[in-house]
């Protein structure tokens, strides 16, 4: 089985959020990365990919017009559409997801966080051939450390066994109509990514193992292990 269609994929960007963690005064996403803005490198890994179709940045209002800004100041090979996300991830994903139709073009829909800006080629090559066996499949990595559960009232921890135990990363892939029903029946009851919703449904997420360099922009010193990362390679 070979990859996806060409221009198959919807690609959404949650990029709404404030960088509470990250500590600066303005979103970490626009923080420098080797000279570019964070998210442009977010954006442009996944922008160079034939599969792509479209690329919708949910922002929120009050980074709208920086965004605009910036993006008009680099060049992609597609164009970038803007929403204004939600309070939560989960609202600005289902405000992208509502700007596609799920009878378009697009028949996939990839959601990547905007401050994971070095997700690798060869990752996207992986998650975009298995989500074709089952309609849903997420970058995730094994866990390594030794997990420990607070028992809390002064008893200490136990250890938790990790065998089986992945973290989920991103790009995650699904059929549009998959997620979408996905999002129909969250009614606001919390999640932590979009994969948790498609699982509620009943429905099989296939784990695909990417790198952990795939990292997730959070701290400040998550910012120079990215750059030390950029530039050995
Ligand atoms: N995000 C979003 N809408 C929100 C909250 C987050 O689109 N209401 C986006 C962020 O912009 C980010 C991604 O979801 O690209 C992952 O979220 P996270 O790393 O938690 O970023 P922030 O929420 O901005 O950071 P923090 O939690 O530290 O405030
Ligand atoms: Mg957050």
């Amino acid at each position: 089985m070979g990859g996806l269609k060409e221009r198959s994929v919807a690609a959404i960007l949650p990029a709404a959020g404030s960088g509470q963690r990250f500590g600066d005064s303005k979103n970490k996403l626009f923080s420098s990365l080797n000279g570019d803005p964070l998210w442009v490198h977010s954006v442009r890994r996944l922008a160079m990919r034939a599969e792509i179709g479209r690329l919708i940045l949910a922002v929120s209002e009050h980074d709208l017009g920086d965004f605009q800004e910036q993006a008009s100041s680099v060049s992609l090979p597609l164009p970038v559409e803007f929403v204004i996300g939600g309070a939560e991830r989960m609202d600005s994903v289902q405000r992208a997801l509502d700007q596609i139709d799920t009878e378009g073009q697009q028949s996939w829909v990839a959601v990547h966080d905007a401050a994971r800006p070095l997700v690798s080629a060869d990752d996207l090559d992986k998650v975009f051939l298995a989500v074709q066996q089952t309609g849903a499949a997420i970058l995730a990595t094994p866990v390594s450390g030794t997990l420990k559960r607070e028992l809390g009232g002064g008893l200490g921890s136990e250890t938790v066994d990790r065998e089986g135990i992945w973290m989920a990363l991103t790009p995650q892939v699904f059929r549009v109509g998959l997620l979408k029903q996905a999002y129909a029946k969250h009614n606001g009851r919390p999640a932590t990514d979009d994969a948790q919703l498609v699982e509620r449904l009943g429905h099989a997420v296939q784990l695909v193992k990417g790198s952990a360099e795939n990292l997730k922009i959070t701290f400040p010193e998550d910012l120079s292990i990215a750059e030390a990362i950029l530039n050995r390679k």
